[in-house]
């Protein structure tokens, strides 16, 4: 059974410079919440009580933001606005530790900073940017891959060509609808040189068999120390399965991206959709 998530969030969000010169790009708002809590939300759907976050400086909101906050709960009793206590008090039941990565050397470093607390167990890897329509359930759809082949998981998005080279690109067999058995991978390859354009997002069930690719890892691609080569690496022992994913995807870490969930998420939102739907018709029939 999956207990444990890990959530790195130690990144530097460049791609948000200037927001996040001093203040996380996980904590930036979709409506009302911030994106770190859309994917604490959905990792809580399948189950899953214990998160790991791989912090870094200025990262210190997503600790407070996931901590009691006594002094507020106080006032808003005092003010006769307890229906909003559950809105700020939604992990109580969740356990939460925050482990330091010392310097932003890439996902695959700051995965391997949970090792200590991973034992024999396969792990979810959450990455928050990668905001999922909350009315699928990618992660359960992986975790039944999981179940069936105790192997790592990875989730998949077909992507246009000209986009291959922001993303890991596999190479793979199809087995069934939307699973894949993995041949191969390649951390944003040009265009030319990918293999398809089925490209890893931010979704993925690993087994603690990673940590030992992880630790020999040289830095790839932009200096970093990828995940996808400590994967590839791993394909050598062990199978790698892919999961298509059937619901939309939202790349919140850039600003269109960030935009378009914005709005995808203020279109279903039953306080604000109808005013919101005129307010686009007005201002589309302006330009
Ligand atoms: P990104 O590729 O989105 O990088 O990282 P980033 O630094 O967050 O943002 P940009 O590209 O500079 O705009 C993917 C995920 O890996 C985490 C990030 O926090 C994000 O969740 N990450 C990345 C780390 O935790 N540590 C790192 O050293 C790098």
């Amino acid at each position: 059974m999956i207990t444990k998530a890990v959530l790195p969030v130690a990144g530097l969000g460049t791609r948000f410079l200037p927001a996040t010169k001093a203040s996380p790009k996980e904590m930036l708002p979709i409506l009302d919440k911030p994106i770190i809590q859309y994917a604490v939300e959905e990792v809580q759907k399948v189950g899953i009580k214990d998160f790991i976050f791989i912090t870094g400086k200025h990262k210190r909101a997503i600790e407070d933001h996931f901590d009691k906050a006594t002094e507020l709960e106080e006032r808003l009793i005092k003010a006769g606005k307890q229906e909003l206590l559950k809105k700020i008090n939604f992990f109580e039941h969740l356990n939460f530790a925050f482990i330091r990565q010392k310097e932003p050397k890439g996902l695959g470093d700051a995965i391997l900073c949970a090792k200590p607390f991973i034992h024999e167990e396969a792990f979810v890897v959450i990455l928050s940017d990668d905001v999922m329509d909350p009315d699928y359930s990618v992660l359960k759809d992986m975790i039944d891959i999981y179940e069936e082949t105790k192997s790592p998981v990875i989730a998949l998005e077909e992507v246009p060509f000209d986009e291959v080279s922001r993303y890991g690109i596999i190479a793979g067999k199809k087995i069934r609808e939307d699973y894949y058995l993995i041949e191969d991978m390649i951390e944003k390859p040009e265009k030319s040189r990918a293999p398809s354009n089925l490209a890893i997002i931010g979704r993925y069930i690993l087994t603690p068999s990673i940590f030992r690719y992880l630790e020999k890892l040289q830095p790839g691609k932009g200096g970093e120390i990828q995940l996808t080569d400590a994967l590839r690496a791993l394909l050598s022992e062990t199978p790698i399965y892919g999961y298509k994913i059937k619901c939309q995807r939202y790349d919140a870490g850039e600003k269109f991206g960030y935009l378009k969930t914005i709005i995808y998420f203020a279109l279903r939102d039953p306080e604000i959709s109808d005013d919101f739907r005129k307010f686009l018709k007005e201002q589309l029939s302006c330009i």
